[in-house]
Formats: structure tokens, sequence, C-alpha cells
């Protein structure tokens, strides 16, 4: 069975309550479970982890080597803007991934239009509120059925 990774990084634990207007009002709990709903159906398995520290994230990357993950849907939040660190985890630990956001970073501030991670991504989903996380899910499904036919 094919093992997913959903990492949100800092701030999102805050879904539901922060900035509405900008990410919805759904918590971060329902989407978790949505998408363990989908894992389920589509017969993978799927470990959801929040954190707000660079350190807790870098660690929960290189621990994706050694349990095996196959793919990460990776939502990095602010440090999509800033971190070298996770970038070159991600470029380490060699595991295709999905950058998401919520909102469409291309049309907010400029400072958001740079990600340290899109070159390294198989595709980035922008934009679509929590849906985000379900078009994710479907190409995180899709690439590895390409993999593994
Ligand atoms: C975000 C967009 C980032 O710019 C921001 O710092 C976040 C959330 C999103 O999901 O839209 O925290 O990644």
């Amino acid at each position: 069975m094919s093992k997913i990774l959903l990492i949100h990084g800092p701030n999102l634990n805050l879904l539901g309550t922060r900035e509405p207007d900008v990410y919805g009002g759904e918590s971060l709990a329902d989407v978790n479970r949505r998408l363990e709903g989908l894992a389920q159906d589509a017969n993978v398995s799927l470990v959801c982890h929040q954190e707000n520290s660079e350190l807790a994230l870098l660690q929960l990357i290189h621990g994706a080597l050694e349990t095996g993950v196959d793919f990460i849907i990776f939502n990095p939040a602010a440090y999509t803007h800033t971190s070298v660190v996770l970038r070159d985890a991600l470029a380490a630990v060699q595991i295709p991934f999905v950058e998401v956001h919520i909102s469409n970073v291309h049309s907010r501030e400029d400072f958001r239009r740079h990600s340290y991670f899109s070159d390294l991504s198989v595709g980035t989903i922008s934009g679509f509120g929590t849906l985000s996380y379900d078009l994710a899910f479907r190409a995180a499904v899709s690439h590895l059925e390409k993999l593994n036919p």
C-alpha cells in the first residue's frame, strides 16, 4: 500500500479562525478528516502532521525516508518564501511532493510570489481554498499510479 505524508506548516493549526476571509472557515482537523476519507477510498495510507517550527518540519522530512513514505503533500506556509533548510531537506530525501497553498499566493503580496519549493515539486496547487488539499491528494494518487501501474 502506498504511503502519503501530509505536512502542514506554521500557523495552519489555526485554520478556521485565522484570517477566514483568506483561508476559509474549515479547521485543520476537518481537512485531515476529509483527506483520510479520500485515502481510505483510494486504498493508500495517509499520515497527517502539522508543525510550527522549521526544525520539527525538517525532522518530519528526514523521518519520511526512514518510514518509507512514497509521496509528500506539503503546505510549507510561510516557510515557502524563506526556507532553504526545508528545500534542501526535500532535495536530499528525493521523495516526490506536491506543494499546496490554500490561498492564491500569486494574487497577494509580492513576497509570496517566490517559493523555495516549486521548482523541486511535481507540481503546485494554489488558490482553491481548502479544496487545494483534495486536488493535491488526487495529484499524489495519480503520480503514484504512474510509478506503480
Ligand atoms: C499559505 C500561503 C503562505 O503565503 C502563508 O504564509 C501561509 C499559508 C496558503 O496555504 O495559502 O501561511 O501557504
